[in-house]
C-alpha cells in the first residue's frame, strides 16, 4: 500500500540531506540511497555503505526539466522529446556533463545520468531540496535491489541516517538507461519502457550496443544476485528437480502439476509464514508489469526461505519483457 511521508519526516529528511547525510528514499522504480549530489563527501559516504567501487557512476536525481542544464550540457532534441515524454518516470538518460559535476557522480567518465523520478514522496523531497540527489539502488553492491523499506533495511541496516517508508515500488525493476551522448539513442539498461517506445517517443532508431558502451554496473554479468544458487529453467527442468525431491523453491507463472509443494502466491500480499516441507512454489503474475512490479520482493521471499536452489521458469521473450529479461538472466548468472 502507497504510504505518504508526514510534515515532519519530510523537514527531517531535507535536513539530514542537507547536513550531507544518507537517507533510503522510495521512488517508483526501487528504493534509492540518496546524498546531496554536490557534496563530495556525501557522496562518499554512498559508495561505502553500498561497498560499491569508486569508479561506478551514480545516478543524479532531480526534480524538474529546468533543472537539467545545472547538470548536463549540448542536450541533443532527441534526448529533450525523451525527457518530455517519459519524465517523471522511470527514465535515466546519459547526458553530456557540466563541468561543476563531481567526478564522484560520473566515475570520472564525462557524462552524467539524470532522472526525474515520479514517486511523490521523492518528488517532495527533492522540491524541498532543491538540488540534485545521487541516489543508486539502496543495497549492498550486488545485492537484489530494494523494492520495499524492509529490503533496504535487510540490506544496509545502520549504514543509514534514515529510511522513509512509502510502501512497496510500483515499477519495480530499475529504470531504463538510455545513452544520449550519441547521434542516436542507445539503450545501456533495459527497463519497463519498450524500445518501440523509445523510438516513437526520441523520433529516432536505437543504436545496437557497442563495447565502448560507458561503465554500467548494471551491465555487468551478475548483479542482482540472490544469495541461493539461481537458475533459469523450463518446465521439464523443474519437473525433474521436483521429482528427485531436491531442495528447491521455484518461481513461474503457471501453478504446478503437482501437489506436494508448498504454494505462495505473488497476487496475494499476506501468507502464512509456517513452512513445511523443503519445495517451495511460487506463483508470479502473468503480466509483465505485475511480474516486475512483484519480482525483486518474490526474489527476497524466495532467498529467505534458504533452499538449496531457486529456479525461475523462462518467460516471453517479448519487448516488453526485456527488462525483465535481462535481470533474470543476471540474478542466475
Ligand atoms: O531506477 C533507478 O535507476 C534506481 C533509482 C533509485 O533511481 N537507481 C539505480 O541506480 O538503479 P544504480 O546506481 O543502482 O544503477 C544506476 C546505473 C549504474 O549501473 C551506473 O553505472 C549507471 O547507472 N550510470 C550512472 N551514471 C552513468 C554514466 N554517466 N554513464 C554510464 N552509466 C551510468
Ligand atoms: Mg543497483
Amino acid at each position: 500500500m502507497y504510504r505518504d511521508i508526514s510534515k515532519k519526516q519530510l523537514e527531517t529528511t531535507v535536513a539530514l540531506l542537507q547536513q550531507g547525510g544518507l537517507v533510503a528514499l522510495p521512488t517508483e522504480t526501487v528504493y534509492g540511497l540518496a546524498a546531496d549530489a554536490s557534496n563530495e563527501h556525501a557522496v562518499s559516504k554512498i559508495f561505502k555503505a553500498k561497498g560499491r567501487p569508486s569508479n561506478h557512476p551514480v545516478i543524479v536525481h532531480v526534480g524538474s526539466i529546468d533543472q537539467l542544464n545545472q547538470w548536463a550540457k549540448d542536450i541533443p532534441d532527441y534526448a529533450l522529446k525523451l525527457a518530455k515524454t517519459f519524465w517523471p518516470g522511470p527514465m535515466t538518460l546519459i547526458l553530456k556533463k557540466q563541468k561543476s559535476v563531481l567526478d564522484a557522480i560520473t566515475g570520472g567518465q564525462d557524462s552524467v545520468g539524470i532522472r526525474i523520478p515520479s514517486n511523490p514522496i521523492m518528488q517532495k523531497v527533492l522540491q524541498r531540496f532543491d538540488g540534485g540527489l545521487a541516489a543508486p539502488s539502496a543495497n549492498r553492491f550486488g545485492h537484489i535491489s530494494p523494492s520495499s523499506a524492509r529490503h533496504v533495511k535487510q540490506s544496509l541496516g545502520d549504514n543509514v541516517d534514515l529510511i522513509i517508508d512509502g510502501g512497496p515500488t510500483s515499477i519495480g525493476i530499475e529504470s531504463t538507461i538510455i545513452d544520449c551522448t550519441g547521434n542516436h539513442p542507445r539503450i545501456l539498461r533495459h527497463g519497463m519502457i519498450t524500445e518501440n517506445d523509445i523510438e516513437k517517443a526520441a523520433g529516432l532508431t536505437i543504436l545496437k550496443n557497442t563495447s565502448d558502451a560507458p561503465r554500467v554496473s548494471g551491465a555487468l554479468k551478475s548483479h542482482y544476485s540472490p544469495v541461493t544458487k539461481t537458475f533459469l529453467a523450463n518446465a521439464q527442468d523443474i519437473t525433474k528437480h521436483l521429482q528427485d525431491n531436491r531442495s528447491i523453491v521455484v518461481l513461474s507463472r503457471s501453478k504446478p502439476n503437482v501437489n506436494k509443494v508448498i504454494i505462495h502466491d505473488a497476487r496475494i500480499p499476506t501468507r502464512s509464514t509456517q513452512y513445511q516441507g523443503k519445495q517451495h512454489w511460487i506463483i508470479m503474475p502473468n503480466d509483465a508489469q505485475a511480474y516486475a512490479h512483484s519480482l525483486y520482493e518474490q526474489l527476497h521471499f524466495a532467498d529467505n526461505l534458504a533452499c538449496d536452489a531457486l529456479l525461475i521458469e523462462e518467460v516471453p521473450n517479448t519487448m516488453r519483457w526485456k527488462g525483465i529479461n535481462d535481470r533474470l538472466k543476471k540474478a542466475s548468472a
